[in-house]
C-alpha cells in the first residue's frame, strides 16, 4: 500500500485505538489522537519552568501517558518518568516513538516503595497529581531532596475541617482510591491526604530549606489543591536579608 497522509493517520489512529481509552490528547504531525484533555497550556508546566528555569535533568513522578513528560523534555537534556501501570507506560512509549522524542525515558516503579537513589541525580523533580495517591507520602518525600535540589508539587490536601486522623505525626485524612484497574489511581486501597500545614511540615522536615505556596486552589472540585515549590537552598533574597543576618 502506498504511504499517503491519509493511511499514515489511519495507521496511527489504529495504534491509539488498541490502547484506548486515553486520558490525554496528543498531536502527531497535524492530527489529534487519544483522549479529551490537551496538556498544552497546562499552567503547572509554566510554573515549573519559572520555578526551575535552569533544570535540564528532570525526574517526573506518576508520568501517566507522558503528556507532561514530552513538554518537559522540550527544554531538557533528560527526563525520567516513573509510572506504576504497565498500560500507561505502553501508551507513553507509543507517543514517544510517534513524536520521535529521544531524551525521555519511562521506568516502571511503585513510588510507594521505590528507592530513588539508583536513578542518578536530577536538577528538579516534577510531581503532579501523584502525592495524594500515596498511603504514606512521607516515605517518598523523604527521598526527594537527595534526588534533586528543587521540587514542584501539585497535590490535593485535606482541609482543616475534614482532618480526622494523625499518621506519622501529620494531620490529615484517609482517602479511598479507585483500584488497580483505574489508570489515574494509586496502587493501594487508600491514600493519606495531609492538611496544608502538615504538607509544609513534611517537606520542611524531609530537608527542604524553603517551601513556597505558588498557588492554592481551595475550590477545586476534587478537593483543595496546592502547588508548592520546594528547594534545598534558601531563597537568595532571604539569605541576604536583615532577618537572615539576625539568626
Ligand atoms: C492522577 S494521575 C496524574 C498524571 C499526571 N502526572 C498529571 O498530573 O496529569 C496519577 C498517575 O500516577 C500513577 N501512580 C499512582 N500511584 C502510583 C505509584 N504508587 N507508583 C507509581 N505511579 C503511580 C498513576 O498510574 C497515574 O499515572
Amino acid at each position: 500500500m502506498t504511504s499517503t497522509p491519509q493511511n499514515r493517520e489511519a495507521d496511527i489512529a489504529a495504534q491509539f485505538a488498541e490502547l484506548a481509552p486515553w486520558v490525554f490528547q496528543f498531536r502527531i504531525r497535524r492530527a489529534d489522537y487519544g483522549g479529551a484533555i490537551s496538556a498544552h497550556g497546562d499552567v503547572r508546566i509554566e510554573w515549573f519552568r519559572r520555578f526551575a528555569p535552569e533544570a535540564r535533568r528532570i525526574l517526573e513522578l506518576g508520568s501517566l501517558e507522558g503528556a507532561h513528560t514530552f513538554m518537559l523534555a522540550a527544554q531538557a537534556t533528560r527526563v525520567v518518568g516513573i509510572e506504576a501501570r504497565e498500560r500507561n507506560l505502553r501508551k507513553a512509549e507509543l507517543v514517544k516513538r510517534l513524536l520521535g522524542v529521544r531524551n525521555a525515558e519511562f521506568l516502571q516503579g511503585n513510588l510507594e516503595t521505590i528507592d530513588l537513589a539508583g536513578l542518578g541525580h536530577f536538577d528538579a523533580v516534577f510531581c503532579s497529581g501523584l502525592l495524594y495517591h500515596l498511603p504514606e507520602p512521607w516515605t517518598l518525600v523523604d527521598q526527594l531532596p537527595s534526588a534533586a535540589p528543587k521540587l514542584l508539587v501539585w497535590t490535593h490536601y485535606a482541609d482543616e475541617l475534614s482532618a480526622d486522623a494523625v499518621q506519622h505525626g501529620f494531620r490529615g485524612r484517609v482517602h479511598a482510591e479507585g483500584g488497580l484497574d483505574e489508570p489515574l489511581s494509586g496502587m493501594s486501597p487508600t491514600a493519606f491526604w495531609p492538611t496544608l500545614g502538615s504538607l509544609i511540615q513534611l517537606f520542611t522536615s524531609s530537608g527542604y530549606k524553603s517551601v513556597h505556596i505558588l498557588h492554592n486552589d481551595m475550590s477545586h472540585p476534587n478537593g483543595p489543591a496546592v502547588t508548592l515549590g520546594a528547594s534545598t537552598h534558601e531563597m537568595p533574597t532571604l539569605r541576604q536579608s536583615r532577618w537572615g543576618k539576625m539568626r
